[in-house]
């Protein structure tokens, strides 16, 4: 794990695929800094790019052919193998940056080494926050990458810059690294909010700081797709041992309070 330091800034030409909530966000960060914008997606989402300044694409063909130094996939966990390999990628004209931002990294690390053309430039980034915790900037919000396949230096550290120069604790870390730590803290935490959200927890006029805590947490995780939550436990390999872990935390909690409360009445 290291920060980056000195990283080069030049205006790029970015195309994203997969324009939902997430591609959205990160996007009007990127207008605002003024690299060129395109974006394609499932759903036709020309009405928000118009209004944004950025040029849709229907069609993946054109939208390949667009000359982007930059291709930032921004779909779903569960849906980027097909929708990478619906991509007509023999249009591309020259190397070009692929860079995903999925939530897990092994799982999109393994799949883009194995089906992009070896000439195409491979960066591995999870942007650690979303529309929310973002809201008000990204200062001192962690930004993690692996240059998992880097050979035009300056387009790679260009991109990085973007989030750079938005205050962003930049985190180089291996992918491997990533999956096995966010396992641990953002999976578990998704499964707190979605425990919570599944139980209609309802904020109460008595609420504790640490409750109203947890509250605002099954608010802010219920607020990310099915899709999202489904895909950091089906794509990375660590998470189903910390699913566990949590059912025996619980099992061994309720235990001790069945054990106290077995000491008391037996006084
Ligand atoms: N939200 C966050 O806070 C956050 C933070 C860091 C990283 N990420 C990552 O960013 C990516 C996008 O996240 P998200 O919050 O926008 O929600 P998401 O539900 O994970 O992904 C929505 C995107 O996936 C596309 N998509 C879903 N199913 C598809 C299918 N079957 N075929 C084609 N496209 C499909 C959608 O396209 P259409 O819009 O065209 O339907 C949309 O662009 C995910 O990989 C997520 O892990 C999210």
């Amino acid at each position: 794990m290291s920060a980056s330091s000195s990283l080069s800034s030049q205006c790029l030409k970015i195309g994203i695929v997969g324009f939902g909530s997430f591609g959205q966000f990160l996007a009007k960060t990127m207008v605002k800094q003024g690299h060129a914008m395109r974006a394609t997606s499932r759903t036709d989402h020309s009405k928000i790019c118009n209004h944004l300044g950025i040029s849709f694409f229907i069609d993946a063909r054109a939208f390949l052919e667009a000359d982007n130094d930059v291709i930032l996939i921004c779909t779903s966990i569960l849906s980027l193998s097909g929708v990478l390999q619906a991509l007509p990628l023999e249009c591309l004209k020259r190397r070009t940056l692929f860079v995903d931002v999925l939530s897990v990294k092994e799982y999109p690390r393994n799949f883009l080494l194995q089906f992009l053309p070896e000439e195409m430039d491979v960066l591995c980034t999870h942007p650690m926050f979303g529309p929310d915790s973002g809201r008000d900037g990204w200062k001192d919000l962690a930004f993690v990458y692996e240059r998992v396949r880097v050979r035009d230096e300056i387009i790679c550290s260009s991109f990085l810059h973007i989030f750079q120069s938005e205050g962003c604790r930049m985190v180089e870390m291996s992918c491997e690294e990533h999956d096995k730590v966010a396992a641990n803290s953002q999976f578990l935490t998704h499964i707190i909010g979605r425990v919570f959200s599944e139980m209609d927890i309802k904020s109460t006029p008595i609420n504790t700081k640490s409750f109203e805590t947890l509250f605002q947490l099954s608010e802010t995780v219920a607020n990310n797709s099915f899709d999202l939550f489904s895909g950091l436990f089906i794509h990375n390999r660590f998470a189903k041992q910390e699913l566990e872990n949590l059912e025996h935390a619980l099992e061994k909690v309720k235990q001790k309070l069945l054990e106290k409360m077995n000491e008391e009445q037996n006084l």
